[in-house]
């Protein structure tokens, strides 16, 4: 078993956070989104990774994630230097998967409890393809399967204009070798890209098995602001560790579970967790509330945040309350004391709420 992970896409939901990254490494409790995904794969014992990078973002997401000796595999990076679609990223990748078995896992995408029992399930059967499935709000947006009473996928539709339920495709695939011909069969869709959805219903056309598995714990498609705010949530529910190693003075209050990254100051300052700080970062006369990420190297004064994400290098000052925000990398929010006015130099597709 091999694994495949797409991570290039421009990330256009996300703007402007990924005008200067990838989407895929926009943190989540403090590590990229991509992370994740490597740690369900590498639990499960595959050693091989594909990771498909695009121009724009690729040399990024190489050195943050190196060679995979971080989780003790082996990575290869395949460029797809075209938006082609993620059947088209199949396609390029056919070297590095020759005939093997392989799960296919959307880089921006999140789920809880790992990837074992779904593995478990293909091993039992050996489907041409397994498909994870979870009732939506909105279907609209992702690939809709119609499955009948019985459990059986009927159809699979690419974000139909009527879905026929709402149960969308999640971005994890596990796939058998014959997902390549079935590639080789489907044409582009109306967005102009192969899609895997069009892919996993030729197979199903062509006779071939797939099945599907009805995920009941969280996922996230990490592609908006809010998806990834309330991934940031779930992170820091499920996994948040109290580690202390930075410094905290005499004067400030840590409660519940909080980390602290080594070089880190916090001063006079209240705490309360689940909350996680990075390393060589100032806090000082603030509050930084629940389901707070803040990252390495910011400077928090006088100040009070809850619910945000905040990346390295942000400065905070006088902010008098700050919540449900994602502040990119660098940025410098301040109230100026002498003007009422706002002063601005807000960067495109921003939005600033106030
Ligand atoms: C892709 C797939 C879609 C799937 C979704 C899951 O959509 O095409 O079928 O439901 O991922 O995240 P995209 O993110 O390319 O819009």
């Amino acid at each position: 078993m091999k694994a495949l992970i797409l991570s290039g896409g421009k990330g256009t939901r996300l703007r402007p956070l990924t005008y200067s990254g990838a989407k895929q490494l926009v943190p989540v409790a403090n590590r990229p989104i991509l992370f994740y995904c490597i740690d369900n794969i590498a639990q499960v014992g595959i050693k091989e990774i594909g990771i498909i990078i695009s121009p724009e973002t690729g040399q990024e997401i190489k050195e943050t994630v190196g060679d995979g000796s971080l989780w003790n595999v082996k990575i290869h990076y395949i460029l797809q230097d075209t938006a082609g679609g993620l059947a088209h990223a199949v396609k390029i990748a056919r070297d590095f998967l020759k005939d093997s078995p392989f799960v296919m896992y959307l880089g921006d995408n999140l789920i809880g409890g790992g990837i074992d029992r779904f593995l478990q399930e293909f091993e039992k059967n050996s489907p041409d393809a397994l498909i994870l499935l979870k009732e939506v709000e909105e279907p609209k947006n992702f690939g809709v399967a119609e499955v009948s009473q019985t459990g059986e996928i009927i159809r699979l539709i690419e974000k139909p204009d009527e879905p026929p339920s709402n149960l969308a495709l999640i971005g994890i695939y596990i796939f058998s070798h014959n997902i390549h011909k079935a590639i080789d069969l489907i044409q582009p869709s109306k967005r102009g890209e192969l899609e895997i959805t069009d892919a996993i219903q030729k197979l199903i056309d062509m006779g071939l098995s797939v099945e599907s598995f009805i995920l009941d714990g969280w996922w996230l498609d990490t592609g908006k602001k809010d998806d990834l705010l309330t991934a940031n949530v779930i992170v820091l529910d499920e996994w948040l560790k109290s580690d202390i190693q930075g410094t905290v003075d005499n004067e400030s209050r840590i409660l519940g579970r909080v980390a602290i990254g080594k070089g880190s100051v916090i001063k006079g300052s209240n705490i309360r967790g689940p909350a996680i700080i990075g390393e060589n970062t100032v806090i000082e006369n603030s509050f930084v509330g629940p389901y707070s990420s803040i990252g390495n190297n910011v400077k928090i004064r006088h100040s009070a945040v809850e619910h945000s994400v905040i990346m390295d290098g942000s400065e905070l000052n006088d902010v008098e309350r700050m919540e449900g925000s994602l502040i990119g990398r660098r940025v410098k929010l301040f109230r100026n004391k002498r003007h009422k006015a706002l002063r601005l130099m807000v960067g495109d597709d921003s939005i600033v709420e106030v």
